[in-house]
C-alpha cells in the first residue's frame, strides 16, 4: 500500500564510467533528484555502475529485483545506436511484462524537446514486484524522462505490490 516506502535502485550503464574514465553525471543527478523528494517519495537503496555488457546488466537487474526486491530500478545509458548499446536488450530479457505506455510517455515528451530523442530505444516493464525503467544516458535526457514517468510511479508501485 501507499504506506510503504518506495525503494529505488539506480544503475548506470557505461563503459567509461565503469572504467573510471568518466564521471557518472546522470546517475548522480538522478540520485540527487530522488533524494530531494521533488519527484516522488523514495529511498535510493542502491546505486551501481556496470559496463555496456549484456550479461552484467542482466545479472544486476535480476539480483536487484529477485533478491533485493526493489520497487523501482532506473537504468541510465546504453539505449542508443552505438554497437555497445545493449541496455534495452538486456532489460527485455529479464522482463515478464513490458510497459509500452511508459516508453510512449517518455518518447512523446522527449520528441517535443529534441528530435534526437528518436535515437533512444528504451524498454520498460515489470519483473515480479519490480518496475524497471530505461532512461537515456545524458544527465539532461535522463532527468527529462524521469520527470515524465515519475508522475505515475506511486500508482504503478501500489498496483505491483
Ligand atoms: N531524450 C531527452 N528527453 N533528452 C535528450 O537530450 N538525448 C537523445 C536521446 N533521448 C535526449 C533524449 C540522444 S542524443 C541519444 S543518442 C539517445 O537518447 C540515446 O542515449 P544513450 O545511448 O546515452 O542512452
Amino acid at each position: 500500500s501507499g504506506a510503504h516506502l518506495i525503494r529505488t535502485g539506480i544503475l548506470t550503464v557505461s563503459d567509461s564510467c565503469f572504467q573510471g574514465l568518466a564521471t557518472d553525471h546522470s546517475g548522480e543527478n538522478i540520485k540527487r533528484l530522488l533524494e530531494s523528494g521533488e519527484l516522488f517519495t523514495t529511498q535510493v537503496t542502491v546505486k551501481d555502475i556496470v559496463p555496456d555488457d549484456f550479461q552484467e546488466i542482466k545479472n544486476k537487474l535480476c539480483v536487484w529485483s529477485d533478491n533485493l526486491k526493489l520497487d523501482v530500478i532506473l537504468t541510465t545509458g546504453g539505449t542508443g545506436f552505438s554497437h555497445r548499446d545493449v541496455t534495452p536488450e538486456a532489460t527485455k530479457s529479464v522482463l515478464e511484462r513490458e510497459a509500452i505506455g511508459m516508453v510512449v510517455a517518455m518518447l512523446t515528451s522527449s520528441l517535443g524537446i529534441t528530435p534526437l530523442a528518436m535515437l533512444s530505444r528504451p524498454c520498460c516493464g515489470t519483473r515480479g514486484h519490480t518496475l524497471i525503467i530505461n532512461l537515456p544516458g545524458s544527465a539532461k535526457g535522463s532527468e527529462e524522462c524521469l520527470r515524465v514517468v515519475s508522475k505515475a510511479i506511486h500508482h504503478a508501485v501500489d498496483l505491483l505490490r
